[in-house]
């Protein structure tokens, strides 16, 4: 039997939950991006924050994607994978000594600066290795991402980046550092945005005032990085698996006025793998309450946090059963109130042994795994190799 696009004969013999990869969506995907970004010269880089699943990372930096990086270990999943040092760049708050150093022996492309106190560590690490550092500064736009308040980063009140305000002082110290040099500026406003016109609008707004605020200043960014963010359609996976890049990009390219040299960067993570990946789990059991029917599955919130923790809608679909639909509370077996996937939701009848797939957990999914009741980590498998 085969439901949507999972081969599920596959599936029977597959310890569960594990996630499933269909590669040939994300490879379909990374087309997508590629035709777009080389359409409007702009350079493309993959989020690795969303999924750092091997397999993964090596079809993206294939496909000839940038790596944007949070952490040391991230740039040494890159690595690994295939993503040349010279398309990696670090961004995150809270860089290390130890990770700062080692991006530098590395000589990655860009350090997304979030703090004065980092830049001065960076300039200092940089100097005793006798290298200069390239550098971006991460500016806090102050736009609102219209999306959910624990993944809007842009505003100026919280941890990320420099505000406008203390832009001119960083760009003063910028000016007496030897081994630093200013390459370009980056911005990321939140994640899930799916008005595009809404948010990003105004982001590009935003962006055109401060060239002209940075051109009085006699300084010209070569690179321009808007972040990431682009959302994905959680409710409709199989009519959309692919996210629309189209009027995503026609939007920079209308909006960005960008000088002569000057080039855009993109850090999307979500937009690309999300669709791709499905967490596939069996029901344990089938249970009757006094007025509900609770779906007790081998999967949780340590496989699959974001219903949890953002009360993130996943779609669920039953892929071993044709019968009629009937209405379930979708629970994990895991010891906390908040590990419930849905309630009252709508799935073709299920007996014990069934097998339920939740969609678009491609982003966020894997990676956020945790080892909470001392779990196995889901292991992931591939359309391309199974
Ligand atoms: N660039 C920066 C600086 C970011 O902070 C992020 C995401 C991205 C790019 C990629 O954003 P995306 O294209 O994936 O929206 N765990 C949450 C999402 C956290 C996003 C954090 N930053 C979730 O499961 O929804």
């Amino acid at each position: 039997m085969t439901k949507g696009n999972f081969p599920v004969d596959r599936f029977k013999g597959i310890e569960t939950p594990f996630y499933y990869y269909d590669v040939e969506l994300l490879k379909k995907t990374l087309q997508t991006v590629k035709a777009l970004t080389n359409k409007y010269g702009y350079a493309q880089h993959y989020a690795v924050k969303a999924n750092a699943n091997h397999h993964l990372l090596q079809q993206i930096a294939a496909a000839g994607f940038g790596a944007d990086c949070v952490s040391g270990n991230e740039v040494k999943a890159a690595v690994t994978a295939g993503f040349p040092a010279s398309k990696i760049v670090f961004a995150g708050v809270g860089k290390t000594d130890k990770e700062i150093n080692e991006a530098l022996d590395l000589n990655i492309f860009c350090f997304n600066v979030e703090s004065l106190p980092e830049l001065e560590v960076i300039n200092e690490l940089a100097g005793k290795k006798g290298k200069v550092a390239q550098v971006a500064l991460r500016i806090n736009p102050n736009v609102d991402a219209h999306t959910h308040e624990y993944i809007t980063t842009g505003l100026n009140e919280n941890k990320f980046g420099f505000s406008l305000t203390t832009i001119t002082s960083a760009l003063d110290v910028l000016k007496t550092m030897a081994n630093v040099t200013l390459i370009g500026i980056h911005f990321h406003i939140g994640s899930q945005i799916l008005d595009i016109e809404e948010a990003f609008k105004p982001l590009c707004d935003k962006v055109n005032e401060l060239q002209e605020f940075f051109e009085e200043k006699g300084i010209k960014p070569v690179h321009i990085n808007v972040g990431g963010g682009l959302g994905v359609d959680y409710e409709n996976p199989n009519t959309n698996p692919i996210p629309d890049f189209e009027t995503y990009f026609e939007l920079y390219h209308k909006n960005l006025k960008l000088r002569q040299g000057q080039m855009l960067h993109v850090e999307l993570g979500r937009a690309i793998v999300a669709q791709c990946g499905s967490l596939i789990s069996r029901v344990t059991y089938v249970k009757h309450g006094d007025e509900k029917k609770f779906l007790i599955l081998d999967a949780g919130m340590t496989d699959l946090i974001r219903p949890a923790l953002y009360q993130a809608y996943h779609k669920i679909e039953n892929i071993s059963s044709n019968l009629p639909e009937e209405k379930y509370d979708v629970v994990g077996p895991i010891c906390e109130s908040s590990d419930v996937f849905a309630k009252d939701y709508p799935l073709n009848e299920t007996k014990r042994g069934d097998l339920i797939a939740l969609r678009s957990a491609g982003a966020y999914g894997e990676i956020m795994a945790s080892r909470y009741n001392c779990r196995e980590l889901p292991k992931p498998y591939y359309s391309d190799k199974l």
